[in-house]
């Protein structure tokens, strides 16, 4: 249970004193009944959004929530990043939600695919803790035919990238075709994909992630779409 007026400021729908004039309005409608009192308990629950609306619309999915996004080429993912974020291909107001949504995890402005975003702070913890083990596969476009010999350094568990310290973890390449592979990766270091076919004297000229453990990009959801994780594909991650 939460109270009205907090619940929904920190859903974005403004400060808690204009929220407090919307339900004076009578703008607020819990299970077809308009609600007279701000400070009411209201019970928060996944379902809310078919029993609450605000201003005659579904209201917003309450915490946790977490999205999947196709992210397209050309947007960051981190809000202090300059250029356009993905945080503005979701709703406007998801903004000024508290808590507030991060990706689980970084894609590169040039790399495009499944991104995870939430404001669920343990269970993006356990996405990115190397000790999850959580495998994130990418589809790696090359600018060199593959030699033969990338597999083994990237298996090695002894392959150690440009200005490090660490050997990278174990990590599985299935070539595709000559240029085109897939690349299955445990960890999460910075630029980590392009700077291991950088290591065995490649480059990557395109890169895309098709799946975060058991959790595969939908064919169906297109470049710059969302939607929210449902439970069962949340706990799915880590089958
Ligand atoms: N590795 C990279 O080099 N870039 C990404 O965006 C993700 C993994």
């Amino acid at each position: 249970m939460a109270r009205l007026d907090r619940l929904l400021a920190n859903l974005g729908y403004g400060s808690r004193r204009e929220v407090q004039a919307m339900v004076a309005r009578g703008q607020v409608v819990l299970d077809g009944a308009a609600l007279k009192d701000a400070g009411a308990r209201v019970p928060v629950a996944a379902d809310l959004p078919q029993r609450m609306t605000v201003a005659g619309r579904p209201v917003d999915p309450p915490a946790p929530l977490t999205l999947m996004m196709h992210k397209p080429l050309d947007v960051v993912c981190s809000h202090r990043e300059a250029g356009r974020s993905v945080y503005e291909l979701l709703p406007g107001r998801w903004r000024a939600r508290t808590p507030g949504l991060s990706t689980i995890g970084r894609l590169d402005k040039d790399t495009t695919g499944l991104l995870l975003i939430t404001d669920d702070g343990p269970f993006l913890h356990r996405v990115i803790s190397p000790r999850s083990h959580v495998p994130k596969r990418y589809l790696a476009t090359l600018d060199r035919p593959l030699e033969g010999h990338e597999a083994a350094a990237f298996a090695s568990g002894t392959l150690m990238l440009d200005g490090e310290t660490a050997p990278l973890a174990p990590a599985v390449l299935e070539p595709l075709d000559a240029r085109r592979a897939h690349l299955t990766i445990t960890e999460g270091r910075y630029h980590q994909v392009r700077r291991m076919f950088a290591a065995v004297g490649n480059h990557v000229v395109a890169l895309h992630r098709d799946r975060i453990g058991g959790l595969a990009l939908p064919d169906d959801l297109e470049p710059g779409a969302w939607r929210i994780l449902t439970p069962a594909e949340q706990a799915g991650l880590f089958g």
